[in-house]
């Protein structure tokens, strides 16, 4: 059996009824921009993660770009931090916010950013952090808010890997005013196209940042804070609404393939598990293994798919060379980036699926 890296079907078709409901009231109504869906989904994921608030917006990078830009982090002379091992958009918000660039190393054991790297590279000139909980794991946030009250520093949460993610039961805005969500595709929620929004629990921000995604503008055509074009388009929310019905399914569904890897690979020669919490939505499902790319080939030849996240760290990338950094600077993310593959992860795998990836795994060591 082929078992790939990702698929949405099973996903779209649990849910085809919801979702085309929602798209017959939206023909109906004629509106396509800030309209009905929109406006019912940012009060339902807001309830979803915990939040007073939630802001609809254009995509994850955004989320990032705008909470900054709310933050007032927009010049070259203000610093933000984030971890050497993210998708390459977490940087990209950053510039596109206006601020310069700096990364923090990882923690070996769970990949997550290195709190106490995170501390030494704190300046005069560091305005904000943007921790990742990347892979759906919760990073060390409660650590990370300590330190950036203490250094007076902003803290802005990539969330864009860890819908429904919460920390000891608290819900991800009890640590920080920013919350940033993705809804690519392929997340644990996700749209059919590029969507984002941001969680927050304050009413001051709620209102700069609707502001902030519309051009500035407070309804009309007048622009009054320098904002962007960056809004949640309604047919992406008709989606959204009926797959985050099935999100705590979904997540579960996630962790419980997660867990069958665990038990599966945890005494495999050549394998090494990342350490994951209870907290965790399994977003994506990574080990460190040897020979990585001769296994990867192995399992395409057998139907499997993988995936690398992420194959370099964000300062050995070519658009991110002013940084500061060079190669041997954070030794751990670069080890780690040579070693790191994705299994197939999602809602619906089948356990014979994950149980056929386990074996050809271990086939392979054996062999
Ligand atoms: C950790 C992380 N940050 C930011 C982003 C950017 O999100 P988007 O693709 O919606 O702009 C993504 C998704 O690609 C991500 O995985």
């Amino acid at each position: 059996m082929a078992v790939p890296v990702i698929n949405l079907r099973p996903a779209l078709e649990a849910t085809r009824q919801l979702w085309s409901g929602y798209l017959e009231e939206m023909f109906a109504r004629h509106q396509f921009i800030l309209g009905e869906q929109v406006a019912r989904f940012e009060a339902e994921f807001a309830a979803a993660v915990g939040a007073q608030y939630a802001i609809g917006v254009a995509s994850g990078t955004d989320a990032i770009q705008l909470s900054l830009r709310a933050a007032g982090i927009t010049s070259p002379r203000q610093q933000v931090i984030t971890t050497a091992i993210t998708a390459p958009f977490s940087g990209i918000a950053i510039r596109a916010a206006g601020a310069q660039i700096r990364f923090a190393d990882v923690n070996p054991r769970t990949l997550q950013i290195d709190v106490d790297d995170l501390g030494n590279r704190i300046t005069k000139q560091t305005a904000a952090v943007v921790p990742v909980h990347l892979y759906g794991q919760p990073c060390e946030i409660a650590r990370i808010r300590a330190l950036a009250r203490k250094q007076g520093i902003v803290v802005i949460q990539d969330a864009c890997q860890a819908h429904g993610a919460t920390v000891a039961g608290q819900p991800l805005t009890s640590f920080g005013s920013y919350v940033a969500y993705s809804f690519y595709p392929t997340k644990n929620l996700g749209c059919l196209g590029d969507g984002g929004a941001i969680a927050t629990n304050s009413a001051r921000l709620n209102r700069t940042l609707r502001q902030l995604r519309d051009g500035g503008r407070r309804g009309g055509q007048i622009s009054y804070l320098p904002g962007i074009n960056s809004r949640l388009d309604e047919m992406h929310a008709c989606y959204l609404r009926a797959f985050l019905t099935r999100l705590q399914e979904w997540n579960e569904d996630r962790r419980r393939t997660a867990r069958l890897y665990d038990e599966g690979l945890k005494d495999c020669p050549g394998v090494q598990l990342i350490e994951r919490s209870a907290d965790s939505v399994s977003h994506l499902y990574v080990i460190r293994a040897a020979r990585r790319d001769r296994l990867r080939a192995e399992l395409a030849k057998q139907g499997i798919g993988t995936g690398i996240h992420y194959p370099v760290p964000m300062h050995l990338h070519p658009a991110f060379s002013d940084c500061g950094l060079r190669k041997g600077d954070l030794p751990h993310a670069e080890k780690a980036c040579k070693e790191i593959v994705s299994l197939p992860l999602w809602p619906y795998l089948p356990e014979s699926g994950a149980l056929e990836v386990i074996d050809a795994i271990r086939h392979f060591y054996r062999g």
